[in-house]
């Protein structure tokens, strides 16, 4: 790569975000982070700040006295830094001149706009943020494939697929690809007890840290279920070509089955540098940032269906990836308010599927929605799951 490429990492104090750092500070010599933003992590990000020498630091969260002040601030080490805060300053700045590349990395429907924005611009957007997909992929795919933007997938298992699919076979020859699930912290559980499971045991994953939100999703499956919605949209897949296996070691991370039987499958220990690093180096590969496998161990390679009682959240992700339409977005709402009520302690972990379950089938589809429909439902259904609730 002879030329530098600069970087936004949005979401930078986050779990994704802070892997990316870390992974950009080892890739000076063709990488430079221009940008980085945050929501309410003022500390944390006053350290990246000095870390990276950014030339813009944003704070997302705006109506916050906190917020005003960290405006004023200068930092020693980085006095240049230009500082701003609300996320009209993100979009401005992911769409202009001095980025080629977009990390999208903030969780939830917050992702939406910039990943938009950036596929619109033609940018390289590096995708972590599954729900942009789940709630618009077909608006962001149509939007790069006209722009020329360059989506590349972060989420482990769609890194592996993309890594999987450069190495041979033709579109035209895929049978499916196999998504691989971790099965989440609860996944030994008897099915009866998990209507007892507390926040600290759904949040206690045995493989991956991650944030908050995508810990809960793997709990439920909604994750795997997201999954499959933003595989159908970034591999162009019916829905009947995308599986899922349980595979609690999280090595093989994803795999694709072509129509003569062969399957090629990516492994990795379980680290989000790897695909970051990818999404940002494509279509070439860098010295590793993250751990190689240990060939000298005896290893065992283990996996075995999804059991769908355990795991309804994802039969709902598999009719919304077929339907499509506006049920993305009702989906993606009904889970994120859902997860907040849970942490909260206000509902149970099994509420969720349920209630996501009610929300989604009464809801008013619409074919192809636009932005502001899409964002009208993603309202809604945050409103019907409000009700779903006092009516307990
Ligand atoms: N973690 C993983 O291993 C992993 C793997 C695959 C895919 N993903 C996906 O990557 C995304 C990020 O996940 P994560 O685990 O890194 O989440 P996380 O640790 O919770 O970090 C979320 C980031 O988004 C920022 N943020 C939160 N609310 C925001 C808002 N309203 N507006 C703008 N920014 C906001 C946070 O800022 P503050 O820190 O200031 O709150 C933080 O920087 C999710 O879409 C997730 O599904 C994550």
């Amino acid at each position: 790569m002879s030329q530098i490429r600069n970087v936004a990492v949005l979401g930078s104090t986050g779990s994704i975000g802070r892997a990316a750092i870390d992974v950009l500070g080892r890739m000076q010599h063709s990488h430079r982070v221009t940008a980085i933003s945050c929501h309410s992590q003022l500390q944390l990000l006053e350290q990246q700040i000095a870390e990276v020498t950014p030339t813009h630091a944003i704070v997302t969260q705006s109506a916050n006295a906190e917020s005003q002040r960290w405006l004023s601030n200068t930092n020693e080490r980085s006095p240049a830094t230009k500082r701003y805060v609300g996320s009209d300053a993100i979009n401005a700045i992911v769409t202009g001149d001095e980025v080629d590349t977009v990390i999208g990395a903030i969780v939830g429907i917050a992702g939406l706009e910039s990943a938009y924005e950036a596929a619109k611009a033609g940018k390289r957007l590096a995708l972590a943020n599954k729900e942009s997909l789940v709630v618009a992929g077909a608006l962001i795919m149509q939007s790069a494939q006209e722009s020329g933007a360059e989506v590349i997938p972060v989420d482990s298992e769609h890194s592996a697929i993309f890594q999987c699919l450069q190495s041979c076979g033709r579109k035209s020859e895929l049978k499916r690809i196999i998504l691989t699930a971790s099965g989440g912290p609860l996944r030994d559980w008897p099915i009866d007890k998990l209507e007892q499971a507390t926040v600290e045991d759904a949040l206690a994953h045995p493989t991956w840290q991650m944030g908050r939100k995508i810990t809960v999703d793997s709990a439920t499956m909604m994750n795997k279920a997201l999954e499959v919605i933003e595989a159908k949209w970034l591999f162009g897949l019916e829905s009947e070509q995308i599986h899922v296996v349980i595979h609690s070691q999280s090595i093989i991370h994803s795999m694709v089955e072509y129509c003569d039987a062969s399957v090629i499958a990516q492994l990795s220990p379980p680290d989000m540098r790897l695909p970051i690093q990818y999404a940002l180096t494509y279509p070439q590969r860098d010295q590793a940032s993250s751990p190689a496998m240990d060939w000298s161990v005896p290893m065992r390679l283990d996996w075995k269906p999804v059991d769908p009682e355990r795991y309804p959240c994802l039969q709902l992700g598999y009719e919304v990836a077929a339907k499509g339409g506006s049920c993305g977005a009702v989906l993606n709402a009904a889970n994120e308010a859902c997860v907040e009520l849970f942490l909260d302690r206000k509902i149970k972990l099994t509420d969720i599927a349920k209630i996501c379950r009610s929300v989604l089938n009464h809801h008013h589809f619409s074919p192809s929605p636009s932005l502001t429909e899409l964002l009208q439902l993603d309202r809604w259904s945050r409103n019907e799951v409000q009700n779903w609730i006092t009516g307990l």
